[in-house]
């Protein structure tokens, strides 16, 4: 499917995964929304509108039901429709289960995974009618196998996962795909908290024996929304370090 002409919401998008993602698709010429709780850099904006496209901030907090159906209004007035929504904002709040509170708990869940139904939901009204749109939902390996100290956030990218297959379900018959990303371990602000002991051990445990980089995902993602024919699915992009029989 080309991307060219296109209009894509790229959710967190201020730093890491979210940032690469959105500069992906500016220079596969998709016109791009950026958010992030705080406001969006001019120059950040400019540095996407080099690619010749067009390029808007939309501040708010995915986890705000209402923000939401705001943000996605505004994608709409900003570039005209929403073709693509890349629901990729999300936080760690890592504690080992014996220390994590109720509210380190329901923090995870309520930004992860419904802020993903929160942004679906609204999204998913104007994709219906346009019959046509392309979903895809930042899970995590995490999700997939579970993670020491990641109770909070490994339930969150599990539950994503389910979401996203249900939703494929629903809205097949729409011209609508949704899949899912599950990275592995990837150079950003979320994982530099590591300690060098932590990325050493993870490191043994991934094949390609290295973390990835956030165009790693970014590649994904151009994949995932340039292929109409598949839904439902969980694209692994970890060096290996998840492996299906
Ligand atoms: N890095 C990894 O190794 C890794 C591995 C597996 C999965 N992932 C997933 O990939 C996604 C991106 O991760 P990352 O490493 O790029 O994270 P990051 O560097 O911490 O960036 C997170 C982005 O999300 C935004 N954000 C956080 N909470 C938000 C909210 N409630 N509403 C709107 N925006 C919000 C942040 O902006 P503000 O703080 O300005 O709001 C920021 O732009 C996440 O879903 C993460 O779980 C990452």
């Amino acid at each position: 499917m080309e991307l060219k002409g296109k209009n894509v919401f790229v959710t967190g998008s201020t730093r890491g995964i979210g940032k690469a993602v959105a500069q992906a698709f500016a220079k596969a010429g998709a016109n791009v929304a950026l958010n992030g709780r705080g406001e969006i850099s001019s120059d950040q904006i400019s540095e996407l509108e080099s690619f010749g496209v067009k390029c808007i901030g939309v501040s708010g907090d995915i986890a705000n039901f209402e923000s939401a159906g705001e943000m996605i209004q505004a994608v709409v007035d900003g570039l005209g429709s929403i073709d693509i929504l890349i629901n990729n904002a999300g936080i760690t709040n890592d504690k080992l289960m014996l220390r994590m509170s109720e509210e380190d708990f329901t923090r995870c869940i309520q930004i992860n995974l419904t802020g993903t139904f929160n942004m679906t939901q609204h999204a998913i009204k104007r994709m219906m009618k346009q019959r046509s749109g392309t979903i895809i939902n930042m899970s995590s390996v995490s999700g997939l196998i579970g993670n020491i100290g990641q109770a909070n956030y490994a339930a969150s990218k599990a539950g994503v996962i389910g979401f996203t297959k249900s939703v494929a379900r629903e809205v097949a018959a729409r011209g609508i795909t949704c899949n899912a990303i599950a990275p592995g371990f990837i150079e950003t602000e979320m994982t530099e908290v590591l300690s060098d002991k932590v990325k050493e051990q993870m490191n043994q445990q991934i094949p390609l024996q290295t973390f990835g980089q956030v165009e790693d995902i970014a590649n994904a993602a151009i994949f995932l929304a340039s292929s109409p024919y598949i839904t439902g699915q969980v694209l692994n992009v970890d060096g290996g370090l998840v492996m299906h029989g």
